[in-house]
């Protein structure tokens, strides 16, 4: 089969790695790439927001199967366009792919379907503002503060502070820019990312992972798009994952099959587990970055076949996947001004090795690699265990060069020294 990658990032290069690896893929494409998928995948320029120019390349290059990486192509269309001109598409409709793209859609979805979430307030305009948060307060009792884009921000809409101005300049900005916004109410206990891969009825869970959202150490700073990530998570209760499958994932595909809007694709499930029970953060419509990049690593069931039956709709007949023992741990090297404007432009040295997945790099006309983003390299490492997989992600992380990089240096640490709890019901 011949399989075309849509997107750029570390997710896509993960994405190369484990389609690679499947016999059944005879040719792989990837537009437009980054300079570590070119060494897996035939690179083509591409304007992925362009739903158009995305069905023309699967079409021309004569795609068995697209998979669409990032959230922006499926909004706009791109896995429609693709699937009308009769070839098949990982990813769900633009329709379906509101889950993501508007967060008030995803909680009226979550309502109708029972599915346990935050409570949030909408926000019409500046001079609701303060009595959204004074409502959220009778609820919840005041700080801290959630104030969210209610649209796509990659990972940056969400202000969670407890300083009460903070909270107000956050949704002022927000609206401002035209943007809706929605005051949540505050979600405690440890996240978890769960994806699961779906046809609009079979559902799939995968091995829930947990990514590092803030800039620095110790969860402080910034949220960014993710500094590193691990899975599986030896403080998850065994039962996690067939509860979330449960009263979570089935019951929203359900629903959304209901209203004649199938997802069909990735479905990423965002999850606290709170004292009061899980609860959903957020959905996105496709794979997380960069929990991809612990996930896919860990599976041994091929995946290029596992995709093609959710994007025709066999699912139901695929055998249960596999999974290699041992965990994983990717470590994010970020451009020195991430998660604001990152410097570009800087020769990286050093990321042909295995395991460093690319995100933000480019190949200068002398053909040596640089920084062209944010988060410019996902550093990834397998182990026996979690400690094993950490110490072997960080030398790999020793061995990169980037001029004014920035590192997490604690991703996974707290689950390798058992200091994360699940809050008791
Ligand atoms: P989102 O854009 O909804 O994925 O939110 C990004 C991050 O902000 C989440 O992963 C959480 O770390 C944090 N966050 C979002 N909503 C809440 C909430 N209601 N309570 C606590 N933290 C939240
Ligand atoms: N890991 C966060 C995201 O993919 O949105």
């Amino acid at each position: 089969m011949r399989v075309l990658v849509i997107g750029s990032g570390a997710r896509e290069h993960a994405l190369c790695v484990a389609l690679s690896a499947d016999p059944a893929v005879l040719a792989l494409a990837c537009a437009p790439g980054n300079a570590g998928t070119r060494s897996l995948a035939e690179p083509f320029p591409l304007d992925v927001t362009d739903p158009v120019a995305v069905a023309g390349l699967a079409r021309e290059w004569r795609a068995d199967l697209v998979v669409i990486g990032p959230e922006v192509p499926l909004v706009a269309g791109a896995a429609d366009a693709v699937r009308d001109a009769g070839i098949a598409c990982f990813g769900p409709s633009a329709q379906a792919a509101r889950l993501e793209g508007s967060k008030s859609f995803a909680k009226g979805v979550m309502a109708a379907a029972g599915v346990p979430t935050a409570r949030s307030w909408p926000v019409g305009g500046r001079a609701e503002l303060e009595t959204a948060l004074d409502e959220a307060a009778q609820h919840t009792g005041g700080a801290p503060w959630v104030v969210k884009d209610d649209g796509l921000a990659a990972g940056k809409g969400v202000l969670v502070t407890d300083d009460r101005a903070a909270a107000v300049a956050h949704g002022r900005a927000v609206l401002d820019a035209g943007g809706a916004v929605l005051v949540e109410e505050y979600l405690d206990g440890p996240e978890v990312s769960l994806f699961a891969v779906t046809d609009g009825r079979t559902v799939l869970p995968l091995l829930p992972a947990q990514d590092a959202k803030r800039r620095d150490d110790g969860d402080a700073g910034p949220n960014t798009g993710g500094m590193g990530a691990y899975a599986p998570l030896p403080w998850a209760p065994a039962e996690l994952v067939d509860e979330v499958l449960a009263t979570v994932l089935q019951p929203t595909v359900d629903e959304m099959a209901r209203r004649d809007e199938a997802f069909a694709g990735l479905l990423y499930a965002g999850l606290a587990l709170t004292s009061r029970g899980v609860r959903v953060v957020e959905f996105n419509a496709r794979f997380g970055d960069p929990e991809t990049q612990v996930v896919l690593p860990l599976l041994e069931t091929p995946l290029a076949g596992l995709l093609q039956a959710a994007a025709t709709g066999v699912l139901a007949a695929h055998p249960p996947l596999r999974w290699r023992d041992g965990a994983a741990v990717t470590v994010v090297v970020a451009a020195a001004g991430y998660p604001g404007a990152p410097r570009t432009g800087d020769p990286v040295t050093g990321a042909d090795g295995e395991g460093v997945l690319h995100a933000g790099t480019a190949l200068a006309p002398d053909g040596t690699v640089v920084s062209a983003g944010g988060r410019v390299l996902a550093v990834t490492a397998t182990g026996s265990d979690l400690a094993a997989a950490r110490r072997a992600a960080y030398e790999r992380v020793a061995g990169v060069r980037l001029a004014g990089a920035h590192w997490r240096t604690d991703i996974a640490l707290a689950a390798v020294e058992r200091r994360i709890a699940v809050p008791a019901l």
